[in-house]
């Protein structure tokens, strides 16, 4: 709390002073009504503790002034003894209280305590505030079901602090998408968002990715590179696929996190960084943990609060408003006019699995749109895999025909296909969702001939 001490007889002024920096108060002086108003345009100044009787400017006038300028500061008026009307008119005209002279020091310590009070009631109560407007309104965020609204409202509570958040969720669950929303929900959004794909980068290139790295530091660092976190000093850094950082990684992670300060490879000056960490995995990092593949102590680091994001096949009531969202991106996208799902196609929409989640959604919505021919998407406009879900009428048995080999080779290749939609064409996805390895799969795709 800054304190500006008005008054234009020096040893008062002085003495008060000299007081209110020994009890810790960051304290200026002015001589004049003029001078202290001077300083406030210049200087954050919380409290203004003002002589009233003073040659150029009554106190009054100097508190007008002050609070025209900075209604937000409050200002003290020191009166001559039993000068009650000036006093009332000083708190009409909106002071916070008057003392009167000689000032009792244990009077003036317990109503700058007061004061100091007041401060912390009204910050905390603008943040509440403003925690309630964001609760309910991350932006790009969208949902309709209970589970997400207390994943947005966890997210929003937490966005106002520095911790730590891991966000969990299976592939194309909106990770990126829940750490953008934090972000630019949080005090630093004004600041960069840096994002590192852990999983893309080796060890070597991750750690130079991270850290930086000086120039001729290795092979191939022919100049200095600024590293992620010194980018995203001040803001925040989104560690995506966290769980695929390599255990030595980790280790320099993990004293990064502790020291808040970087050296860049080949480096050996310490940097402060000063960086909120976001992080996001789809690996079970407490199995992870148990086989020795992650560092228990880093996890603890990263999940200072853990947000889980449900699959979308548990909170099927997002499946309609993210529907319409991407309905109405993609139609535009495509020079389309409104467009609408047929209700059948709706209701095969709402009842498929989505192994690749909202990304998948996605997919489907935007093939469905280039697909349609009329400005109504039918069933038949859908891709095969929804197509062929089970209905009343259709119990979901395949046409027989064709040998087995045949039959079984058309039921793989519509496997890998899906999966490759489900996952943007990432080959090592799609395994991971079909459960084999990239090589198997990537021979399987030869086999096919479905390269491109
Ligand atoms: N709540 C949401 N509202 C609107 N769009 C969303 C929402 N969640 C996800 N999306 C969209 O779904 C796609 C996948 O989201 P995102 O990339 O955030 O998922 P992810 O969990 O990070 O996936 P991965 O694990 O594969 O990296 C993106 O195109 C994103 O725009
Ligand atoms: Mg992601």
């Amino acid at each position: 709390m800054n304190i500006l001490v008005i008054d234009d007889e020096k040893p008062q002024r002085d003495s008060l002073s000299g007081f209110l920096k020994k009890r810790g108060y960051p304290t200026a002086t002015a001589a004049s009504g003029m001078a202290g108003i001077a300083h406030i345009e210049k200087h954050q100044v919380d409290v203004v503790l003002t002589d009233f009787r003073m040659p150029d400017q009554s106190g009054l006038e100097v508190l007008k002034a002050i609070k025209a300028l900075n209604p937000t500061v409050d200002v003290v008026l020191m009166t001559a003894y039993g000068a009650v009307e000036t006093a009332v008119e000083a708190m009409k005209a909106g002071a916070f209280d008057y003392l009167t002279k000689p000032i009792d020091l244990d009077e003036l310590e317990l109503l700058l305590t007061k004061i100091q009070e007041r401060h912390y009631l009204i910050s905390e109560n603008e943040q509440l505030r403003k925690q309630l407007a964001e609760r309910y309104k991350l932006p790009n965020l969208i949902y309709q079901s209970r589970a997400m609204a207390e994943v947005a409202s966890t997210a929003a509570r937490i966005a106002s602090t520095r911790a730590s958040v891991l966000i969990c969720g299976e592939s194309g669950t909106g990770k990126e998408v829940l750490a953008k929303a934090i972000h630019y929900a949080s005090p630093r959004k004004d600041r960069p968002l840096v994002a590192v794909n852990c999983a893309a980068l080796s060890d070597t290139l991750l750690e130079s990715e991270l850290f930086g790295h000086e120039k001729g530091s290795f092979t191939g660092a022919d100049r200095q590179r600024i590293g992620r976190f010194e980018q995203a000093h001040q803001g925040s850094l989104f560690l995506d696929e966290v769980g695929d950082i390599p255990l030595a990684t980790q280790t320099k992670l993990l004293r990064v996190l502790q020291e808040r300060a970087i050296e860049r490879v080949g480096g050996n000056q310490s940097i402060k960084t000063d960086v909120r960490l976001i992080a996001a995995t789809n690996r079970p990092l407490e199995q992870m943990i148990k086989k020795g593949d992650f560092r228990e102590d880093l996890f603890f680091r990263l999940n200072v609060v853990t947000i889980n994001i449900p699959p979308l096949r548990e909170r099927r009531e997002d499946i309609p408003p993210l529907m319409d969202q991407f309905l109405s991106r993609f139609s535009k996208e495509n020079d389309r006019g409104a467009m609408q799902f047929s209700k059948e196609a709706q209701d095969l929409l709402m009842k498929y699995n989505y192994p690749g989640n909202i990304r998948e959604l996605e997919n489907i919505v935007e093939q469905s749109v280039v697909l349609a021919r009329g400005d109504k998407i039918t069933t038949a406009d859908l891709p095969s895999i929804i197509r062929q879900l089970p209905t009343e009428s259709n119990p979901g048995l395949p046409e027989f025909s064709g040998s087995f080999a045949e039959q079984v080779a058309a039921f793989e290749q519509n496997l890998i296909r899906q999966a490759l939609i489900q996952t943007d064409s990432v080959q090592r996805r799609a395994a991971d969702l079909l459960g084999m390895t990239e090589r198997h799969l990537r021979y399987k795709l030869q086999k096919y001939r479905m390269k491109d």
